[in-house]
């Protein structure tokens, strides 16, 4: 470990000294500067070997109290360490991960009264910069709020990028790939707050016209809202927007020193696939809180849900609305006749999990509210605790504990914030007291209390509260309409996935995805952690009855590579068990596919277009391949030098059939054996909005 202090202080006699020499921080081909400017402004660039990545950019925090760290600043002083070791992940997409950066911290100071301190601290690693603003305890502020953060990221061209406009409230939207210059997100109708034209979310995925792979999100983000980006259309910059709260007044934080920033990361290779390889943004977040973690369990999961997404179940029992939930009662309601959620429909996914080694059942609209849950902006909407009438929760956890399968619990809170929170610990009690080990949340809606954001610190931090809080109760947690993962997983390794994104679910309710979606969802959303997609759709159309058009954007092969392209912990197999039933020769890779992984290999990767993805089980010698690609038909060699030497192996390949087409034919399915060995190259044949699945069981020696 290195370390040295700047020689002397380099304050600006009575601000007028020549600027400071720039600091510079390097490792491999990552190149980090730090200056403060002549008029005393901090500011920093980042470079990949000779190339530019983030052009001279200004860094600072402006506070409400009109004295944060947006004026001159002189420099006090910088520290320079290496780090290089090693950490075993709870769970993930490989047994062990390097964390190598060399960090440069540095010290700055109000130049004029009343003299505040900062730190801005550098991580730079082989494969980016993180960084993030320290407020260290101080005399001159205790209390302080956040109005804006000015970080700008500025491009040295006019990038490919692929956005998503800036929604305080959504991340469920399909990707715009365009030139920075060309970001409009007007055309977009579903935003819901009247955000400009040029704000777009992060993880933002950029593309260089001289081959450079740059994406930018951030890390560990807790107690401070979500990183927004404005896009200068005219020169490439991005500057930050941070998500305000519901007074009105323009604040974003409320902080108390010593305190921090999340890290802001910037992501960069040559290389496609070192980016879906990079372990930075996990790298810069806490390591596990989580004393025990033997009871946290990747798993697989059914559920009673897709058909409601297709309209052909209901989550409410009764066909009534205006219900208050006290005071009514549930016993005296009618059925609708088709509410999902009957014990006897339930037993039926039991069967099938059992049948298959699917370890758990989802149960959504389970608990009474449902019959006005969404839209009304109304508080007291869900208790958590009180199933509807034809839903037998004890005679339930009874026969699922018999059938070796646990119960997935379901708490939609539409966004009633507040009144999840008055429930949260007797609803985990609930929860305990009958079996369950995993909760899926869920945040429809908009949030009460009223005013706040999905992305800002109040539900910041709820999120982060509720990851301990089930950790307290020993519960799994999966977020729907959560803020989108900032590496959070290693310090909460129960908090297993998120959706934050726009799932496979559109496909069930609206024109869908397009069937580039899942090769860009790797680059964006699934940076800052693993996504609930629910992937493995057969029945690929005719599914909504009240609307024939709606469609799955992709062949059958390509729903079964999603378990191995689509990372996630927590893997849901979203069909009905009858549309399973006709075709168990290909329910075989959901029902052998692992969720948690020793090694990963991106074998090829490009957004927009195409990614193949080999990873090796957990604890035996298996690999499995997912291989997608976008509309176009392509052709995809696979050398299998990932396999042990010296070992024959089973594969078996679930291609696209002959003819298949995402749009004509996508069911068309193939599956093939063969023995195979390291020295082989696999050639597959994708269709268009196709894909392969592949599993490499060792043979005996
Ligand atoms: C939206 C979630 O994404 C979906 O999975 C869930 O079924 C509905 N909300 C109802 O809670
Ligand atoms: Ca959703």
């Amino acid at each position: 470990m290195k370390y040295f202090l700047l020689a002397g202080l380099l304050l600006p006699a009575a601000g007028r000294a020549a600027a400071p020499a720039p600091l510079s921080a390097r490792l491999d081909k990552v190149g980090l500067t730090f200056t403060l400017g002549a008029d005393g402004r901090p500011g920093y660039a980042v470079t990949y070997g000779a190339k530019p990545v983030v052009t001279l950019s200004r860094l600072g925090l402006a506070f409400a109290d009109g004295k944060g760290f947006d004026g001159p600043m002189a420099l006090t002083g910088s520290e320079v360490t290496d780090v290089d070791d090693s950490w075993q992940p709870v769970w993930g997409e490989v047994k062990t991960i390097r964390n190598h950066y060399r960090q440069l911290r540095v010290h700055l100071r109000q130049a004029a009264a009343p003299g505040r301190l900062l730190d801005v601290v550098f991580r730079v690693f082989g494969d980016g910069v993180g960084f993030r603003y320290e407020v260290p305890a101080q005399p001159n502020l205790a209390y302080f709020t956040v109005q804006d953060e000015l970080t700008e990221f500025n491009m040295a061209g006019d990038h490919r990028a692929f956005w998503i406009p800036g929604d305080y409230d959504s991340n469920e939207y399909a990707y715009t790939t365009s030139r920075l210059s060309a970001v409009n997100t007007t055309p977009i109708a579903a935003i819901q707050e009247k955000a400009p034209a040029t704000r777009v979310q992060t993880p933002l995925m950029l593309k260089s016209a001289d081959g450079l792979y740059i994406n930018i999100h951030e890390a560990a983000l807790v107690n401070y809202p979500a990183l927004y980006l404005n896009v200068d259309t005219g020169n490439f910059h991005l500057t930050s927007q941070l998500v305000p709260d519901a007074t009105g007044t323009g604040a974003k934080a409320y902080l108390q020193a010593p305190e921090h920033t999340p890290w802001r990361t910037i992501v960069v290779s040559d290389q496609a696939t070192e980016v879906l390889a990079s372990k930075l943004i996990l790298n810069l977040n806490e390591p596990s809180k989580l004393a025990d973690t033997g009871w946290i369990r990747p798993q697989k999961f059914v559920g009673v849900w897709w058909e409601m997404q297709t309209g052909r179940a209901t989550w409410n029992y009764a066909d009534t609305s205006n219900i208050k939930l006290a005071g009514t009662n549930w016993n005296k309601l009618k059925t609708n006749g088709r509410h999902g959620a009957t014990t006897a429909n339930v037993k039926r996914y039991i069967d099938f999990a059992a049948r298959h080694h699917i370890a758990g059942v989802l149960v959504e609209g389970w608990n009474v509210g449902w019959e006005d849950w969404a839209n009304n902006w109304k508080e007291d909407v869900f208790d958590f605790v009180t199933p509807y009438p034809d839903f037998d929760v004890d005679a339930l956890q009874a026969y699922a504990a018999g059938k070796g399968v646990q119960l997935i619990m379901h708490h939609e809170t539409s966004s009633s914030v507040a009144n999840y929170e008055r429930r949260q610990d007797a609803a985990y009690r609930f929860m305990q007291a009958h079996g369950y080990h995993a909760v899926k949340t869920g945040y429809v809606g908009r949030i009460i209390p009223r005013g706040e954001h999905h992305d800002g610190q109040m539900m910041v931090n709820h999120y982060v509260r509720t990851a301990r809080q089930t950790a307290d109760h020993q519960l799994m947690v999966d977020m729907h309409e959560a803020v989108r993962p900032t590496g959070l997983h290693r310090t909460y390794p129960n908090w297993l996935a998120c959706e934050a994104a726009r799932g496979n679910e559109f496909n069930a309710f609206s024109e869908g995805n397009p069937p580039e979606h899942e090769t860009i969802l790797p680059f964006t959303r699934l940076m800052g952690g693993p996504m609930d997609y629910t992937p493995g759709i057969f029945r690929l159309q005719g599914y909504n009855a009240a609307v024939p058009t709606r469609r799955v954007h992709t062949t059958l092969a390509k729903q079964l590579a999603l378990y191995v392209t689509m990372y996630s912990p927590l893997q849901m197999a979203a069909d009905l068990p009858e549309n399973y039933e006709q075709h168990l020769d290909a329910f075989q890779f959901i029902e052998d596919v692992p969720v948690d992984w020793d090694d990963t290999r991106i074998v090829a990767a490009e957004p927009g277009d195409y990614l193949t993805v080999v990873r090796r089980a957990k604890g035996t010698g298996a690999w499995y391949l997912g291989s997608i690609t976008d509309e176009n038909a392509r052709q995809q060699p696979v050398k299998l030098d990932f396999l042990d030497p010296g070992r024959r192996y089973e594969a078996t390949v679930y291609a696209d059939g002959p003819g298949a087409d995402w749009q004509k034919n996508p069911a068309a399915y193939r599956i093939t054996r063969q023995v195979v060995r390291r020295n082989a190259t696999l050639q597959l044949q994708l269709a268009p909005g196709g894909g392969a699945a592949v599993s490499f069981k060792p043979l005996p020696q």
